[in-house]
């Protein structure tokens, strides 16, 4: 599908974001995806025209990054962490039982084409693993059985609420969001909650505390 004139005029306020324009490349290839479902090679060439780069240049950096897919993800991209923490409290079985439901394999679309699995890394949320992904939004703590039940709901068009964060809207939704962050859903559900602030309290409660930062490190971090 042709990139239209009014996404092409967005591109162009996004490359006027950035001190260099090729640095606006990140959150239009996002745009590009929530327009057309995937990064297209209409998307590719209306990027590369907005930025004076080339074609080839896109594709390199679209192809290197994994939350680009060069195949239409449909309605709801769904990631499972199978990382450590993760995978040794369920995550593996989590992803074995959507893996099932949804007729399909890593990285692949569903059997109906309106859901998206991949395997993905650890997305530092370890407090509440098995933790799972729906458009990028964490859905926390679950099992085999729940994570089903998501896709269920989901499925059947049902109001979905994120354990911290705004209920699940779709991946055109959240690659707006990825391209223009502020979507006005910052303050949207619970953002922390006792579990995770539980290492912080009992740090309090005995008087711990991160060593010193050593003056040459210190000095480091200020040059950069
Ligand atoms: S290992 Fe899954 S969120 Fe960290």
């Amino acid at each position: 599908m042709a990139i239209s004139e009014a996404v092409r005029e967005e591109m162009r306020q996004l490359a006027a974001l950035y001190p260099q324009s090729r640095s606006a490349l990140l959150p239009m290839l996002h745009l590009v995806q929530s327009e057309e479902g995937d990064v297209t090679i209409d998307g590719i060439n209306a990027c590369a025209d907005v930025l004076g780069i080339t074609s080839a240049e896109v594709t390199a950096v679209s192809t290197f990054y994994t939350m680009y897919k060069r195949q239409k993800v449909g309605q709801h991209h769904i990631g499972v962490c199978i990382n450590t923490l993760c995978g040794l409290l369920g995550g593996d079985a989590v992803y074995a039982a959507l893996a099932e439901r949804l007729g399909t394999t890593h990285d692949s679309p569903s059997e109906d084409s309106n859901f998206w699995l991949e395997r993905i890394e650890c997305q530092a949320a370890c407090t509440h693993a098995p933790v799972m992904t729906v458009d990028w939004e964490f859905m926390d703590d679950m099992t085999p059985a729940s994570a089903v039940d998501v896709i269920d709901r989901l499925a059947r068009g049902e109001v979905v609420q994120s354990t911290r964060g705004p209920a699940i809207r779709d991946f055109a939704a959240t690659g707006r969001t990825l391209a223009f962050p502020n979507d006005g859903l910052a303050d949207e559900g619970v953002s922390v909650d006792e579990k995770m602030l539980a290492g912080l309290r009992i740090a309090k409660e005995r008087g711990m505390s991160a060593p010193p930062i050593p003056a040459s490190a210190a000095a480091d971090t200020t040059e950069g």
